[in-house]
């Protein structure tokens, strides 16, 4: 794993993504170290972000290591028109791993063929975001104790969410049994759904999330992407499809929890997040420690 991108949640197989919670389990016991003391790790964001950036930044500057980078290419030479190529290659000069999100799906790949220094793809449009998946795998086994055959619905928008690709994939090794709702507008792809065909694995397609909730041990909650619409007419007619309400939860598994990637708009009330079963901000804090984990084992520290 020493080097080697993390693009696409696929790049990686089960036990290296399992060797990466293992070795979060470590950083969460022990989060301050100085192992990154030497190293300079950059930090591409042309798209906004607040959990994905700042939690790298945080596990970077708990490591001891050095950032440089931007969070919007407004500020930068792509202004003037440079090429991500170039861009890649010339802050490859000055780091020794790249984190970069970046709008256009598929430009995370193309930078790991031509960088010198590993990427790791901080989400790319609305085709997947892999660290994102390693810290929800890793909350899934914090509150389900296993990864092995649970019931996980997904809501929302399960056609342009990355996370939801990326974990739905993920998932596949497990036994998952899926439970997808979304609007007829916003379903899972058939490029992912193959990969639960692939598994000979179950899912089951709605359009309202009342009959999921009693079923499932995990809930990931999604937020209906306002970016992703080219008709802002359609989006309107569709933002307001889910409304997670503390009154819907009366009738859940013991081990029911609440995961949401963030950030949230309207999905999820705020009377939800006292309850003991909403976890979406325990999840962010988590995706320290899994970034610490990623970052040590890429650059072959761990
Ligand atoms: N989960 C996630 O990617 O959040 P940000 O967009 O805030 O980074």
């Amino acid at each position: 794993m020493k080097n080697k991108s993390l693009v696409s949640i696929n790049d990686y197989s089960k036990e290296e993504q399992l060797r990466v919670l293992e070795v979060a389990k470590e950083f969460e016991a022990n989060p301050v170290q100085t192992i990154l003391k030497d190293h300079v790790i950059a930090s591409l964001f042309f798209e906004p972000s607040t959990r994905t950036r700042l939690s790298f930044e945080s596990a970077i500057s708990r490591l001891g290591g050095k950032i440089v980078g931007f969070s919007e290419a407004a500020n930068t030479s792509v202004k003037k028109g440079e090429s991500l190529r170039d861009t890649i290659l010339t802050i490859a000069n000055y780091s020794d791993l790249i984190v970069m999100r970046n709008p256009v799906e598929g430009s995370a790949r193309f930078a790991s063929e031509i960088s010198p220094v590993p990427i790791i793809n901080a989400g790319d449009g609305s085709n997947q975001h892999p660290t994102q998946t390693l810290l929800d795998l890793y909350s899934i086994i914090k509150t389900q104790g296993t990864l092995d055959n649970l019931h996980v619905g997904f809501v929302g928008d399960l056609k342009y969410g990355r996370t939801v690709h990326s974990l739905v994939i993920a998932l596949c090794n497990y036994n998952t049994t899926f439970h997808l709702v979304s609007p007829v507008e916003l379903k899972l792809p058939s490029s992912v759904k193959m990969h639960i065909k692939e598994k000979n694995l179950t899912y089951h397609q709605y359009t309202q999330m009342d009959e999921v909730i009693p079923n499932v041990d995990t809930l990931y909650m999604t937020r209906i992407q306002k970016e992703r619409f080219s008709d802002p007419l359609e989006f309107e007619r569709i933002k307001d499809s889910y409304n997670l309400h503390k009154d819907m939860l009366h009738t859940t598994k013991d081990n029911f929890r609440i995961l949401h990637p963030m950030p949230r708009v309207n999905e999820i009330h705020v009377n939800v997040d006292a309850d003991p079963r909403a976890y979406y901000f325990q999840q962010a804090l988590n995706g320290v420690y899994v970034r610490q984990a990623l970052l040590a084992i890429m650059l072959g520290l761990r």
